[in-house]
């Protein structure tokens, strides 16, 4: 019997394996992006810190790299209106949207031919994507990478699938592997978006020394601060950063009230550590996952693995293909009713 999962982000995105590249700022690459896409898998490219001519030259790579679908990421609480026009000009088979309200590039979206995958970190921000019309949603959890929410991928995932009935769903943050691809299948996902995972590639171009650090981290030296964004001057709206503990972080935890009279001093700290490649010096963002990544693999090898285990993960648990589990939420019986309480 075929184990069969994600088909319908498949294909939405014409996609063989439901397996996202976050993404993510200017950190990666058309290389890696490609690498994903080639895999049968879909890279993002990221938009945060790239001006409007760098974002076509790494599109331009990507498409010499790949005759694959490939998305754009815009993080709309940062993007200039520049970037939104040059954005819909390449006209990219997926929009990846995040941190923010969609509704009105929902329209721009469908007249470039792309389809609109939207980013949500909490179950409130669900309906308006969902009125918008968006055709995925990502649930993107505060154990990942970067900037994050409040609410863990496991517990924000099956809310915001019960709130999106009908949409495919995504879930993003701290998944790793195989068996972390058919947690989120079992919670209702129909794929999964990584960024720390791919960071953590043979074909990612952070340096070795960031990757040497995930992998050496251990998941509770992964935490959430604002000490990066206080030190940037960035204003994220309801946001942390989450990083691996290092010199800087341990630095300031604590004292984010003082390090605003600091910011200065140490954002040129951080900026001079970014250009000398120090590690004890900048934010080093990773997911809680990070701690368990042991190797540098190929891209092509992480997705191979991962839907090869996933597989196996969901036939070791439902050996008959699940056809016996019926909907968990129709079988639920009403233990509360909602009109009584009113
Ligand atoms: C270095 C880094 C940069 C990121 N930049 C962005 C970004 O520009 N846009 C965005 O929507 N998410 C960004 N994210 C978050 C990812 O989209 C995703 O939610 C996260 O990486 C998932 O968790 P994981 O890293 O545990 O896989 C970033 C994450 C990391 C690690």
């Amino acid at each position: 019997m075929t184990i069969g999962f994600g088909e319908r982000v498949c294909r939405l995105f014409e996609i063989e394996a439901p397996i996202v590249l976050a993404g993510m700022a200017a950190v990666t690459d058309a290389r890696l992006v490609a690498a994903v896409s080639n895999a049968g898998g879909l890279g993002l490219i990221g938009t945060v810190d790239r001006t409007p001519e760098q974002v076509v030259t790494e599109v331009s790579r990507i498409r010499a790299l790949t005759n694959r679908p490939f998305g754009i990421n815009v993080v709309i609480a940062d993007a200039t209106p520049e970037i939104w026009e040059t954005v819909f000009a390449l006209k990219p088979p997926v929009l990846s949207t995040s941190w923010g309200d969609v509704t009105s590039f929902v329209s721009r979206a469908r007249d470039a031919g792309s389809r609109l995958l939207h980013g949500v970190t909490a179950v409130s921000q669900v309906e308006p994507a969902v009125l918008a019309g968006v055709d995925a949603l990502v649930a993107q959890g505060a154990d990942g990478g970067g900037h994050v929410g409040t609410v863990g991928t496991f517990a924000l995932l099956p809310q915001v699938v019960d709130a999106a009935p009908g949409l495919p769903v995504l879930a993003s943050g701290g998944i790793i592997d195989g068996r972390g691809l058919a947690a989120a299948v079992a919670l209702g996902a129909d794929g999964v978006v990584m960024g720390t995972r791919f960071l953590a590639s043979l074909e990612s171009p952070i340096r070795d020394s960031w990757m040497a650090a995930m992998v050496n981290a251990a998941a509770e030296d992964i935490i959430a601060t604002t000490i990066p964004d206080i030190a940037w001057g960035v204003h994220w709206p309801s946001a942390t950063s989450r990083v691996i503990r290092n010199q800087l972080i341990d630095d300031w935890l604590g004292r984010e009230q003082e390090l605003r009279q600091s910011s200065a001093t140490v954002g040129a700290r951080m900026s001079h550590g970014v250009a000398s490649g120090s590690d004890s010096d900048v934010p080093l963002y990773a997911g809680q996952g990070a701690g368990g990544i042991h190797e540098i693999l190929p891209a092509s090898t992480i997705i191979g693995q991962m839907m090869a285990d996933a597989r196996a993960t969901i036939q070791r648990l439902a050996p008959d293909g699940g056809a016996r589990a019926g909907s968990p939420s129709s079988a639920r019986p009403a233990l509360v009713d909602r009109e009584s309480r009113s």
